[in-house]
């Protein structure tokens, strides 16, 4: 990222994706390099190669990929003719050759060694080189293994950069997340490496860092003294659709919070770093992690959804999704009550949510300041009397508001609690970036400020790994214990109702 205005082009560089021919390469990867190409951010010379282990032409890979993104953008309500502008998309397309492997053998990496030779010649890549796994996680060992074995990775043998982009999910549990660290690092050194949260890629979530530290306004304000607490919720009106195989042995707890809720506790919680490099922003998030005051089954709730209605749609039960099994015990939601152990923050609960098959889709983290101290308005219903939020409301509408409370016109002195509202769409004209053109062109440009560190990755594992422990000793009985539709188990607000809060309504 990110505190300078991006103007400049990577260098010139290859970059292999492994798992070509996977959902992620189309759906997310190549319209990054699209949407790079549009802002004229794609290196100048570049290949792109694709190694899968089907069998596959280089003009049969560029096919199914130029018709996957044809149909995004042509569902993306984008632009007059909503088709692919061949302008944009003739460097991607001129770059791309694809190269069958298996990614166990050791043949696949000669192989790739020799096509990034000939590129490097045909093109003057200055040895420069990115990898993507974008393959299923089991694969993420053996090819960090296979490319250090072949030479690829080494910074001794190769001229120019040699970097890797891990995507999620980073390990199971704390142990098999340690244990993928040791391993790529046995290969890479850290800033080689590059763990993706694509949270982090999204401009309203970086939007936290500059409400906080660029504005003189908040940061007085942003502690235990005028603080009650905070919520963040990321909740999502999608069920499992076609991840019933992989959700089942990952559920939601695992899916969402050691990464991306806690990505939104750490920019919310940490403090200001003295420098936008990527090495302060990273250890002052870091510092947060291990202030996380230990976890205990009685913080945490989990629901599975029931069948239900999400908005005018009748949606099936968790386990009557394709691939789950009719007597799931995984979770489709979880909620969560943390404290941090610092100066800042003592005292001040996190509240945390996130579920599939709730009633609407929305994220954001929302701050709840402590009421008026001065008893001024005594007659007015406690009811009325709100206390005041702020809202980082990260998808969708986007945007930053503030709630207060102000005098109902009138004779008497009645209060209404009412927003000023700031909307990135209305306000910029343009809806912020998704997320992936930020992060592939930054692991093109080096920085890894908006990655995670080994140390983040372990220590977030750390903090969920007693519940992990606690949900294996104890299976839910009354799964499933909430509508499609609704907003979550009704557990879930005993947990704020015990402390004498309750949540913001999911709309
Ligand atoms: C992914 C999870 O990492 O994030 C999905 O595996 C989830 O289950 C998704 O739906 C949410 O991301 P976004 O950007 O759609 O909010």
């Amino acid at each position: 990222m990110s505190s300078s205005a991006r103007k400049s082009p990577p260098p010139p560089c290859a970059i292999v994706i492994f798992g070509a021919n996977g959902d992620l390469t189309r759906r997310l990867i190549v319209p990054a390099l699209y949407n790079l190409s549009r802002t004229g951010l794609l290196p100048p010379r570049f290949s792109l190669i694709g190694v899968d282990h089907n069998d596959r032409s280089t003009d049969e890979w560029r096919g199914k990929i130029h018709e996957f993104l044809e149909e995004q953008v042509g569902n993306s309500g984008e632009g007059a003719l909503k088709k692919v502008d061949d302008k944009l998309w003739s460097p991607i397309a001129d770059a791309m050759s694809f190269l069958k492997g298996d990614f166990t053998r050791d043949e696949t990496y000669a192989d790739l060694k020799k096509r990034l030779a000939e590129c490097d010649k045909a093109k003057d890549l200055g040895g420069n080189v990115l990898f993507y796994m974008a393959t299923a996680d089991r694969f993420f060992p053996v090819i960090a293994q296979k490319l250090g074995e072949s030479g690829l990775v080494d910074m001794k043998e190769c001229k120019g950069f040699r970097r890797l982009i891990v995507e999620k999910p980073f390990g199971h549990d704390l142990e098999s997340a340690k244990s993928l660290n040791a391993c790529l690092l046995k290969y890479l050194r850290e800033d080689q490496i590059f763990r993706i949260d694509h949270f982090l890629g999204k401009e309203t979530v970086q939007n936290i860092m500059a409400l906080r530290f660029a504005n003189g306004l908040f940061e007085p304000i942003w502690n235990r003294d005028r603080i009650d607490h905070v919520q963040i919720t990321v909740a999502e009106s999608i069920g499992v659709g076609t991840r019933g195989k992989f959700y089942e042995g990952t559920g939601a707890l695992r899916d969402m919070v050691p990464n991306h809720l806690f990505q939104l506790v750490a920019m919310t919680a940490m403090e200001p770093p003295v420098s936008f490099d990527a090495e302060d922003v990273r250890a002052k998030k870091a510092e947060i992690f291990k202030a996380v005051h230990p976890l205990t089954l009685a913080d945490v709730v989990r629901g599975q959804y029931d069948a239900g209605a999400v908005g005018a749609d009748n949606v099936p039960a968790y386990r009557a999704e394709d691939r789950v099994a009719p007597d799931s015990t995984t979770e489709t939601y979880v909620a969560l009550r943390l404290t941090i152990d610092n100066w800042r923050w003592a005292g001040v609960p996190f509240y945390l949510r996130t579920g599939k098959r709730l009633k609407a889709r929305s994220t954001e983290i929302a701050i709840r300041f402590k009421r008026a101290p001065h008893a001024l308005f005594r007659d007015t219903p406690m009811g009325e009397l709100d206390a005041d939020w702020l809202i980082a409301r990260i998808q969708p509408d986007e945007g930053i508001r503030l709630r207060f409370n102000a005098k109902r016109p009138g004779q008497a002195m009645a209060l209404e609690s009412v927003a000023m509202d700031f909307k990135y769409k209305d306000y910029f004209k343009q809806a912020p970036s998704v997320g992936y053109e930020t992060l592939i062109y930054d692991c093109l440009t080096g920085d890894t400020t908006l990655f995670q560190r080994a140390d983040q990755v372990e220590s977030a594992w750390g903090v969920v790994e007693p519940i992990l422990e606690g949900w294996a000793d104890s299976n839910p009985r009354q799964f499933p214990n909430y509508a499609a539709g609704s907003e979550g188990p009704v557990a879930a607000n005993d947990l704020l109702a015990r402390d004498g809060r309750s949540w913001r309504a999911i709309r």
